[in-house]
C-alpha cells in the first residue's frame, strides 16, 4: 500500500531526471570528454596557445573573430571545418561521433 503510493512521485522525478539528461547531452557537449577527443587533434594543434604546429593554435579559438577561412567563429563553423578538414586537416566527418563533435566543441570553448 505506502509502497505503491510512494512510487509514483519517484517514478516521476526519475523521468525528469531522466529527460535533463537526456536534453543535456544534446544541446551541449562534455568539455571533460572532449579534453580526451582533443588529443588526437593535439599533434597538430595547440590547445595552450596560438602557436602554429601542423595547425594553427586553438588557444582562445572561439575568442576569435574569425578563422583562417575567413569565417566567423560559430559552432556551426567550427563543427564544419571539423567535418571536412582541408588544407592538410583531416575530415572528422565520419571519423567522430556527433556527441565527440559536441564535447570536442565544449572542450574547444573553454581554451
Ligand atoms: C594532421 C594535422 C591536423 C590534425 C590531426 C587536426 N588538424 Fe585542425 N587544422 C590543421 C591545419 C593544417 C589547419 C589549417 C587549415 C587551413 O589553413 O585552411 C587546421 C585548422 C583547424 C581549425 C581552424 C582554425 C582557424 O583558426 O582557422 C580548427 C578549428 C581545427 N583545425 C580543429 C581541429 C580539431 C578539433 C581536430 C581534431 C578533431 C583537428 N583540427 C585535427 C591540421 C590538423
Amino acid at each position: 500500500m505506502m509502497r505503491k503510493l510512494g512510487a509514483w512521485p519517484a517514478a516521476a522525478a526519475l523521468l525528469a531526471l531522466t529527460a535533463v539528461a537526456q536534453d543535456k547531452g544534446k544541446s551541449q557537449g562534455d568539455p571533460e570528454k572532449g579534453k580526451v577527443v582533443f588529443e588526437q587533434c593535439g599533434v597538430c594543434h595547440s590547445a595552450d596557445s596560438d602557436e602554429k604546429k601542423l595547425g594553427p593554435g586553438l588557444k582562445g579559438l572561439f575568442k576569435k573573430s574569425k578563422m583562417a577561412n575567413g569565417k566567423r567563429v560559430t559552432e556551426a563553423n567550427v563543427r564544419a571545418v571539423i567535418d571536412t578538414g582541408g588544407n592538410g586537416m583531416p575530415a572528422y566527418k565520419d571519423m567522430l561521433t556527433d556527441e565527440e563533435k559536441d564535447d570536442l566543441i565544449a572542450y574547444l570553448k573553454t581554451l
